[in-house]
């Protein structure tokens, strides 16, 4: 049959909607036996969503086959074709921006991954494992309908009569038999905080401040400008105070809910209590920038619960732009200021697969004795070391043209959050000087353990 279909495109982007309703659309797919808690623990995320100002919608297989999926019964056939309309229906919600959550036994494992599919042309699928014993479920019975199954009057009923495959690798499970309810919520709660995340919308603004930012910077960096000297002794320009000023004005008029961590602004402890706090560093590289040897940066990161989740670094001179969300993977967009659209046009990275001959990052002011030890300990691998500014050290091997960077001595949490996420959304390790992961959105914000960028575990150097 001719179908004389086209798809009709929508003028609103989806991050226009991530925008609107601050969030990201979702999936959060609850399979189970019946009896499981799937509806009692997905009903109660439901109302919480709701009652936190997010726009969510449940999806409960039950109530579709009033209506929906009226025609439908319990065979293999119409369970598939039950499970296919649930999942076309919450693909289009999450879309339109919902977060989704859908209940529905789906006792399928094929089933369950042609659903996943389905949703994530559109948005992020979240498996969730409503685990209980059908022994559990059958004594729970609060529909009566394991004692009918089990008397033979009700036919192919899951776990009685019809089979049911538990998920191999779902992204959660809630043991109901040991967990209590609240805490099932809970970790269901956490799931559609982390995973309604307005990506799109976030880079959208993060990158637009960066570019604004840069061209206040190169403003400043034409003229002669007037240094002064922070407490720490670091150097601060006109420029530092623009960008940042021009950054925070984007970031909190788009995102008024987040908190902000800024290098050259007064520091507010609310930051500690909320789980989204941006973390920037409007001109990092001030020494380079008053070299003027065009190496310095503006970066833009976000941190949810520590973790840094996205990334904008700038390079105003070389008009380089690298930027990366988890999940979405890593970006670099050259003469950024020229292109019409930024984000849209920027071309996927990823770290080189280098294992000899690696190229390794110098910082131009920190080299220290420690540094130079490592090099020697490492001659036979190291081909080349180059030395560079600010976080772009980081970005090239985001980008696969370098392979190593070692920072021995202190930083501070903006000049990392933003490379960091560059660089492991390209495929890099980047890690603590111990081997630890570094954290985001602390009381203290200085990076007392150094850290290094690797472009892969395996190239770790041996100190000595
Ligand atoms: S699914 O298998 O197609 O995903 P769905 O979640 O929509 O099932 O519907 C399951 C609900 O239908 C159960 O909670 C139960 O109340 C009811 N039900 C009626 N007959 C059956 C059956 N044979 N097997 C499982 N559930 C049934």
């Amino acid at each position: 049959m001719e179908k004389n279909i086209v798809w009709q495109r929508a003028l609103a982007s989806r991050a226009d909607r991530q925008k609107a309703l601050r969030q990201r659309g979702a999936v959060l797919w609850l399979t189970g036996l019946s009896g499981s808690g799937k509806s009692t623990i997905a009903t109660r995320v439901e109302k919480a969503l709701i009652e936190g100002g997010r726009a969510a919608y449940l999806l409960d297989g039950d109530n579709l086959r009033h209506g929906l999926n009226g025609d439908l019964g319990f065979s293999p056939a119409d369970r598939d074709e039950n499970i296919r309309r649930i999942a076309e229906v919450a693909a289009l919600f999450a879309d339109a921006g919902m977060i989704v959550l859908v209940s529905a036994i789906s006792p399928y494992r094929q089933t369950r991954s042609d659903a996943r599919a389905r949703v994530e042309k559109r948005a992020p699928f979240c498996e969730i494992y409503v685990k209980a014993s059908v022994a559990a479920c059958a004594a729970r019975d609060p529909k009566g309908l394991y004692a009918r199954a089990m008397r033979g009057e009700i036919a192919e009923f899951t776990g009685v009569s019809s089979p049911y495959e538990p998920p191999e690798t779902p992204e959660l499970t809630l043991d109901t038999e040991r967990m209590s309810v609240d805490e099932c919520v809970e970790a269901v709660l956490l799931a559609a905080q982390r995973l309604s995340i307005p990506y799109d919308a976030l880079l959208r603004t993060a990158v637009s401040a960066s570019l604004e930012a840069g061209r206040a910077i190169m403003e400043v960096y034409g003229r002669d400008f007037a240094v002064s000297y922070k407490a720490d002794s670091s150097p601060l320009t006109e420029a530092d105070t623009a960008a940042d000023g021009l950054i925070a004005a984007a970031l909190q008029r788009d995102f008024p809910g987040y908190a902000l961590l800024s290098e050259e602004r007064a520091d507010d402890p609310a930051r500690l209590g909320n789980p989204f706090c941006f973390i920037v560093d409007p001109l990092d590289g001030t020494k380079e920038f008053v070299k003027k040897n065009g190496e310095f940066t503006v970066n833009i990161a976000l941190s949810y619960r520590g973790r840094s989740v996205m990334g904008v670094v700038y390079a105003p001179v070389l008009d380089e732009l690298y930027f990366a969300a988890e999940g979405l993977g890593a970006f670099y967009c050259p003469a950024a200021s020229k292109a019409d659209d930024p984000i849209g046009t920027a071309e996927p990275i990823r770290v080189s697969d280098r294992h000899e001959n690696l190229v390794m990052m110098l910082s131009r002011s920190h080299t220290d004795d420690e540094t130079r030890a490592l090099i020697e300990a490492n001659r036979s691998r190291i081909a080349e070391t180059r030395p560079a500014g600010s976080s772009l050290k980081g970005c090239l091997i985001a980008r696969g043209a370098a392979d190593l960077y070692y920072r021995n001595g202190p930083t501070m949490e903006w000049d990392t959050a933003a490379v960091q996420c560059v660089a492991e959304q390209a495929g890099a390790v980047f890690r603590q000087g111990d081997g630890s992961e570094m954290t985001y959105n602390r009381a203290d914000s200085l990076n007392r353990k150094g850290f290094y960028i690797i472009n892969a575990a395996q190239n770790q150097l041996r100190r000595l």
